[in-house]
């Protein structure tokens, strides 16, 4: 049963999720989670106590020896491992070459995705991955997909310094057997490559408007 309101927004790397679920939990009061960071920790976890990220059997039984801990600090969701938050490794080229592997695995998705819902129970949120719509909150009726030119995409990376290898990670995400990454049933696409941050939220406000979780006299400036 749903307890409060879920905005799902899915997509490919570096589409423009998490800057979008960050203005979003702002304008609107909302709790922003961050899926993928979830996914990270556990990738995190599993290499530095040297597992095999590809060997799935391992990976399980890293995983049911790990306690995993997600909270919300103000409106954006935390993630700890054994009580240490990763921080900024998260987003270390390892983990970037690694998760996608970890995030095939069915247990590790089975278990994530159990915490995430659990989000729910404190407010309405906006959460984003890449498979929100289809697999977490598939009935919710507030779904964005958003995508970008693979170009586009990849130079956003470089921009901010990251090394991450956007297409090998997106060929991954979309064809692993378990929740691939796809466009859920009722979910509003968002090209963001010909948008500029402010006109790419004002598109998403209207699919919002849309979609009924606005009015459509709300400017999304105020929570609701
Ligand atoms: O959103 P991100 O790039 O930080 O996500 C990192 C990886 O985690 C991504 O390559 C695939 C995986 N992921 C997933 O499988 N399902 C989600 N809901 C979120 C992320």
């Amino acid at each position: 049963m749903i307890l409060h309101r879920a905005i799902a927004i899915d997509g490919p790397a570096a589409s423009g999720k998490s800057t979008l679920a960050r203005i979003l939990s702002k304008r609107l009061g909302l709790i922003m989670v961050n899926s993928g960071a979830m996914y990270r920790a556990v990738t995190w976890k599993v290499l530095r106590d040297g597992v095999d990220p590809t060997d799935r059997a391992a990976v399980v039984d890293a995983l049911r020896g790990m306690e995993l801990e997600c909270g919300v600090d103000g409106l954006s969701s935390t993630v700890k491992v054994d009580g240490i938050d990763p921080g900024d490794e998260l987003r270390s080229e390892e983990v970037n070459s690694n998760v996608s592997a970890v995030a095939a695995v069915p247990e590790v998705r089975e278990c994530l995705v159990s915490l995430q819902r659990d989000f729910l129970k404190l407010g309405d949120v906006v959460m984003e991955g890449r498979d929100i719509g289809t697999v977490v909150f598939p009935e919710t009726p507030y779904k964005i997909y958003m995508d970008a030119d693979p170009s586009v995409r990849e130079a956003r990376r470089e921009e901010v310094g990251e090394v991450d290898s956007v297409a090998a990670r997106d060929h991954a995400d979309s064809r692993r057997e378990t929740a691939p990454l796809k466009i859920a049933e009722g979910a509003a696409i968002l090209d963001t490559s010909g948008h500029t941050i402010e006109t790419g939220v004002a598109a998403a406000l209207d699919i919002l408007r849309s979609q009924g979780f606005l009015m459509s006299t709300e400017d999304g400036s105020s929570p609701l």
